[in-house]
């Protein structure tokens, strides 16, 4: 089959990464793709769902394969799925889920889902009087997309106020922040579990971890996520267990039961506290960086899943991963990475000859152009992720820093201490 893959980073790198190596795909699209994407399939220059979807008729591509969330909460879905086209991810109302943290909120109250206590508001009265009776940290966010930046966890009453009122003044995030959640701070470990759902069945796959701070020890400012490793061992089969009672099953019914049952793939960030999960948020795509690890560990072929998936036929789908093994993605970030836009600058990969190294690791990329001399330049935020696969987390651990030593560019920063809370178990 043909595919076409919507987004330009460092998932939708890893999601043709893959469709290269399985036996069902032959020619893979990626609208708009990267610097680096070319070198798995072709580039195009579309980003008009209408004109996407010509292109795929007149191309006779056989799935489209969504990356980001903002096409699918603009209705890229709704579109194809009218003009009779296969396409994996949810509905632009599913896709609310992500859209809006105030929807999202709502569905998990309504649903039943374990979450964060919380207040909605516009007004800054309402929310300062919630702030006054809640103890520090406080958590504020903004209710639209803000690319993962759009939380801020106040240390104190005062600095939650502000925070508040720069978003609904609109200085902080524009029209994504002229509604706020204002919920209280869970303490605990975070995961993001991966539901693929076809409308009716869903499968679960391998949990991941996120390393979501900007620095070693989980300092400084958020970012999109600066790490992660798949299998995490803080999970074990009693939590799974939980994760499917409390959460993805009653999840999946209300949506249905509310006319927006939910296809692709519903993202879980969970937060345990004690033992229990809480749901912090949904996403309705994969995450990223963890389906950079995700990808490189399925041992079926990955289109079997995400066609099965897109034509309501999971239940029928081949979804195995490779045993006893794990995988850890260290992204490495441009210098001014997640503060300003940086320099573009030359990346150099040296030749890797080390066999055991070769073999089990890849770099997906994401921020990075080619120049007018086919150079390959180091141009966004997040510029590419290092994964190494291995039979320890150890292993894989050691293989993808071995990997972060062969890349080369000016302003490279990345953290050093990706899957720490699964060593120092
Ligand atoms: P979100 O976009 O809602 O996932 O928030 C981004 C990040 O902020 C999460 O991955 C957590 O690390 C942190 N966060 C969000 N909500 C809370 C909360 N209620 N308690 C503690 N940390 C939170
Ligand atoms: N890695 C977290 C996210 O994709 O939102």
């Amino acid at each position: 089959m043909d595919v076409l893959i919507i987004g330009s980073g460092g998932r939708e790198y890893s999601i043709g990464y893959a469709l290269t190596k399985d036996e069902n795909v032959d020619k893979i699209y990626f609208a708009p793709g990267n610097g680096a994407t070319d070198e798995l399939g072709e580039n195009i220059a579309i980003s008009d769902f209408n004109e996407l979807a010509t292109f795929v008729k007149d191309n006779g591509i056989d799935l489209t394969v969504v990356g980001p969330e903002d096409p699918l909460v603009n209705g890229i879905v709704d579109v194809f799925k009218e003009q009779g086209l296969t396409i994996f991810g949810p509905s632009k109302a599913a896709a609310q889920l992500e859209g809006s943290k105030v929807f999202m909120k709502n569905c998990l109250q309504k649903y039943g889902v374990p979450t964060a206590k919380y207040i909605e508001t516009s007004s800054l009265d309402e929310a300062t009087e919630f702030i006054k009776t809640m103890s520090a940290p406080i958590v504020v966010k903004a209710d639209g997309l803000c690319a993962g930046k759009g939380v801020i966890i106040a240390k104190s009453h005062e600095e939650a106020i502000e925070a508040t009122k720069g978003m609904l003044s609109g200085e902080s995030f524009g029209d994504a922040g002229s509604n706020v959640i204002i919920e209280e701070f869970l303490d605990g470990y975070e995961l993001s579990v991966f539901a693929v759902c076809d409308g009716k069945d869903y499968v679960v796959l391998p949990a991941a971890q996120d390393h979501k701070r900007l620095l070693d020890n989980d300092e400084g400012p958020n970012t999109g996520g600066m790490g992660a490793y798949v299998p995490t061992p803080l999970v074990n089969d009693e939590l799974y267990q939980k994760i499917e009672d409390r959460v993805i099953k009653p999840t999946l019914k209300g949506l249905d039961e509310d006319g927006m049952p939910f296809t692709g793939v519903l993202f879980i960030g969970v937060m345990v506290v004690n033992g229990e999960p809480i749901i912090l948020e949904y996403n309705v795509r994969f995450g990223d960086p963890e389906c950079e690890e995700l990808m490189a560990l399925f041992e079926s072929p990955v289109s079997d899943m995400l066609y099965k998936a897109a034509t309501g036929d999971l239940k029928n789908a081949d979804v195995r991963f490779k045993k006893d093994t794990y995988a850890v993605g260290v992204v490495l970030a441009s210098e001014n990475y997640p503060y300003k836009s940086s320099t573009p600058a030359e990346i150099i990969v040296d030749d890797i000859v080390h066999e055991d190294l070769k073999n089990n690791s890849y770099i997906a990329y994401a921020g990075v152009s080619r120049d007018e001399d086919g150079k390959l330049m180091a141009t966004g935020g997040r510029v590419l992720v290092c994964v190494g696969l291995g039979k320890s987390i150890q292993e894989a651990r050691d293989r993808a820093y071995m990997l972060v030593g062969q890349v080369h560019f000016i302003g490279k920063k990345c953290r050093t201490d990706i899957a720490y809370q699964a060593l120092k178990q």
